[in-house]
Order: C-alpha cells, then structure tokens, then sequence
C-alpha cells in the first residue's frame, strides 16, 4: 500500500481547504500576500464554532470568568513595558546568493534534527536486529556512531543556546559556518551577519508625519487584559481567584513563514488571564495545564496526538511554561501555552503607568499584586489541528474512494444538508417547507442540482454530518432518510424527529 507522506498529507490538506471553501491565500488574485490567508465560507463557520465552544468553556462554564474585547491598537508604552520592544526579537540571517531569509536559530535546531533523525535511525535499525531483547538506553549509551552524533547535539546546544541568552550573535553566526551550514535554496554558505528582528509591527497614529505617534498592532491579546485588570475587577465585582478572556485578532511580522495556518503574520488568540494570590500559582499552573489538555481531548481528537512540553529555559516573567503540543501533519509542534507570569506584567504596568494595580483582599485585609496564570491558544492553529484529524480519505466497499472530514458534529460548519431527491414531482417544496423548520436551530444547506451520490460526496467533503434527503415517499407519509456522514448508514424518520436527532449529536461534550 502507498503511504503518502506528511508533508503530501499536508498539501493535500491545504489544497482540500481552499477548493472547498475553508481557507484562501490572502488576495489571491494578486498572487498572495505571504503567511496572510482569509477563511470562506465554510471555514468561518468552523472557526467561529470553535471561538465559540472555547468562550463557553471559559466564560459561560466558569463563574469566576469573565470577558472582554479590547482594541487592538494600544498606548505605545504598554510593549515597553510588558518588555516587546525590547525583547520580542528573532535572529534572522540572509543567505547573500539566494536572498533568502532564515531564523538562525531555526538554521541550528534542524541541523541538530537532522543529526538527531541519524540518532534514531540507527536505533530503529538496531531495534528489528535485536527484537524484544532491545535495550535502547543502553544502545544508545555504547554504539560509537550513536555517541558520536550525541555528542555533537550536546556541544552544539551547550555553546548555542548561552549565546543566544547573551545577545552573542557573532557567535552564532560563526556556529553556524562552523557546521557547515548551506542555504536550502542556493546551497552557499554566503551569509549575512545575525541581526535581531524584532516581531512587531508598527504603523502612524495622527495625520501628520510631525505629531504622529509610532504605535504597534498586538503581538498578543494578553496586554488588553492586563491594563484593564482593575476596570474588569471593580465593575464585575471579581474576588480572587478570577480570570479574565479574550479572543482576537494578533500580528507578528514572522520571519519565516511557510506553514499554511501553523505560522501566520495576522492570526487570532484565545487567551485567559488567571488571577491568583501571590504563592497559589504553582497550584494553578497545574490546574489549568489539566483542564486545558481535558479541553483538547474534548475535541474527540486521541491523546496520542497531544503532549505536554514543559520548558526547562524560562522567559524572564515566567516561573514555569508548559506547551500542549500536537501532532500536525508537519510533526508535533505548540498549539497552546500555559505560563506562569507571576506579577511581572501587572508590576510592569504599575511602574510604567505610575498607577496602583493592586487587589484589596477582604479575608486577609491585605493589598497585593496578584500573580497570573495564563492560558493562550492559537484559534488557526486549532482550527488546523481539527481540520488535520478530521482530514480522511477512504476507499469504499464498492471500490469507490471519497474524502470524507470527520469534524466532530458540534463544530462542523454545517449541521443538515436537505436534499430533494430530485428536481421535480414536489420535492423541492417539500425539502424547502423542511428547511424552514431546521434553519433557525441549525446551519443548513439546501441543494438540489447533481446526482444524489454527488451531493453526499460534496457534503462528506465538506464535514456536514447529517444529510436529510426528501423522496417520493416524503410526500405520502411525512418521513426522510437522514444519512451519517461517518458510516454513510441511511435511516427512516419523521420530519418531526429530525431536529430532535440532530440535537442530541451536536450537543457538547462536558469534560
Ligand atoms: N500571551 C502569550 C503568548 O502570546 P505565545 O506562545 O507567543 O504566547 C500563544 O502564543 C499561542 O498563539 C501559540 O501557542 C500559538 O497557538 C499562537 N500563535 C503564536 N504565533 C502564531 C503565529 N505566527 N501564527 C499562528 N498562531 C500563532
């Protein structure tokens, strides 16, 4: 049998999504504009389906959550001082005959894959030598090359990453001829010096060039939360713990960016701010990394496809950090953080600002800056995450083949597609009277034109779970045929049950 590989999957994934209407490269028309995409249709649909579930999640299954939408243009000190105009920077280097632009940093992590892809080679090999026998600590602890390539992976890491943390770029650059790293493209080792780039983007505010403020688009949702910390606290009445959540719009001038939705230059976040009493935070960090994974899995996705990556090396405001990876068809890579922030970013606000943002504890007549504990996920990338697993194609008993999407049903984009059999003798009145009924509960789709066996196909495709077609026996006792996307089994029903089975199939999931 032929396994397409993932990076096949991947194409086919994207080609899928804009042929069917979820997600287009953005102004298409001239070409593109690079790691900028638009959702269609039916792409909105699922992407508003999943804001949504993640909002009730939150807000509506907390009571101690609560939102807000903040603008996305912000007081220019607010990123001095949450640290980004300093800190959020990437080393970038220009290889000089290809033009072409990398993150160094990433230059040096895929050649330790690679190295590391050699590693595992030679264990997988040693594996269907040895059989049940294997010991691969202990293989990898004696053979030579094994070592060898080890030893290499460590010496880079010890003398990259300190470099890195020193603002060293010199070094790295030399690190990187050193191991002989070529432009992808050109195959050179003509490169540039490293220079930090720094993520954010910045634009005018004011009409004329002499009074106008430098101000920057959101690298996060985050800081709209934190400044307004006190409003949402006095007016809501939060006692702590509370948090406070927010979805939007973000921009990072990413320099690499060739991963569909994975990498975007304007992408969308998820973000919840919990505020905790100072020591309490570790307690919480660990609540949330659990109920945040019971989320995920919430999206009948198995756990094989995620796992926690907890961070060893510290961002300077942080504690602890844990990734929740999955398994994207480009490997496993971050879907959502979980940090915790301690009182870094109210503190910074509070010197910058020179005002007091601090919590009045009635128990313990205390006032404290509270500690946060922070939940941020990426709406593309989840929304990639879904679209991935649900991605299948299936070879049918008839020895037909079709590409179904098994979105799970409370996030397809389209609940019903209502089908008349065909054109004539009623059906389409009749499959309208029916529409009308669901349409106000239910996203639904009418079609009429093509065969049966074509629409059913264009609906698996597009993920629909149900498909409702009208016959000629509709018309003398008042019953359809509701067909599963997923076993394609067809049952009888009354008009009157349908929303009724509908229902209870798209109602989530608690966890
Ligand atoms: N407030 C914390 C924060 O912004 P982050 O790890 O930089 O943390 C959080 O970003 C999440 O936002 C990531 O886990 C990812 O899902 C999403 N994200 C970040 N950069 C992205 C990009 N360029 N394109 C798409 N999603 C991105």
């Amino acid at each position: 049998m032929h396994m397409a590989s993932n990076e096949d999957v991947f194409k086919k994934i994207i080609s899928h999504a804009k042929e069917y209407g979820f997600v287009f490269p953005s102004s298409e028309i001239y070409d593109g504009l690079s790691a900028v995409y638009d959702y269609g249709p039916f792409g909105v649909e699922l992407k508003n389906n999943i804001r949504e579930y993640w909002w009730k999640s939150m807000v509506q299954y907390h009571e101690n959550i609560v939102g807000v939408d903040a603008a996305i243009f912000m007081h220019p000190t607010v990123w001095k001082a949450s640290g980004h105009v300093d800190a959020f920077n990437d080393p970038m280097i220009d290889n000089k005959d290809s033009k072409k632009r990398y993150r160094a940093d990433v230059l040096i992590e895929d050649h330790m894959a690679k190295i590391e892809e050699k590693i595992l080679k030679e264990v997988e090999k040693a594996r269907s030598r040895f059989g049940e026998s294997f010991d691969e600590k202990m293989f990898r602890e004696t053979n030579p090359r094994v070592k060898e390539n080890q030893d290499k992976i460590d010496a880079i890491r010890t003398r990259f990453y300190p470099a890195l943390d020193r603002n060293d770029l010199e070094d790295v650059k030399k690190l990187i001829e050193e191991l002989g790293i070529v432009c992808p493209i050109s195959g050179s080792r003509n490169w540039t010096e490293v220079r930090q780039f720094n993520l954010m983007f910045s634009t005018q505010m004011g009409s004329v060039n002499e009074d106008a403020n430098e101000i920057y688009l959101r690298p996060e949702t985050a800081q709209g939360i934190f400044v307004n910390f006190l409003n949402v606290q006095k007016t809501a009445r939060m006692k702590i713990p509370f948090g406070i959540a927010q979805t939007g719009k973000a921009f990072r001038n990413e320099i690499v960016a060739r991963q569909f939705l994975f990498r975007m230059r304007e992408f969308e976040q998820m973000e919840m701010q919990y505020f905790v009493k100072p020591g309490e935070e570790l307690t919480w960090y660990e609540y949330w990394k659990q109920q945040r994974m019971k989320w995920h899995l919430s999206l009948g996705i198995p756990k094989e496809k995620y796992r926690f990556h907890n961070h060893e090396k510290l961002a300077h405001y942080a504690n602890a950090a844990a990734d929740i990876e999955f398994h994207f068809p480009i490997g496993f890579k971050e879907l959502e953080g979980i940090h915790s922030r301690t009182d870094f970013d109210l503190g910074a606000h509070q010197k910058y600002s020179g005002k007091k943002l601090q919590y009045f504890d009635t128990e313990t007549n205390e006032n404290y800056v509270p500690y946060v504990v922070e939940t941020s996920i990426g709406l593309d990338r989840t929304f990639l995450a879904v679209l991935s697993h649900a991605y299948k194609e299936e070879k049918l008993e008839d020895g037909s083949e079709r590409v179904v999407l098994s979105i799970p049903a409370f996030l397809a984009p389209i609940k019903v597609a209502v089908l008349p059999l065909v054109k004539k003798d009623g059906l389409p009145e009749k499959a309208r009277e029916i529409m009308d009924t669901l349409m106000y509960d239910y996203r639904c789709f009418y079609e009429e034109k093509d065969t049966i066996g074509r629409r059913y196909r264009r609906m698996d495709a597009l993920g629909t779970p149900f498909a409702i077609t009208i016959d000629h026996q509709t018309l003398k006792d008042n019953t359809v045929t509701i067909r599963d996307r997923d076993t394609m089994r067809q049952e009888r029903i009354e008009v009157s049950k349908i929303s009724e089975a509908v229902r209870e199939k798209i109602s989530t999931s608690s966890f």
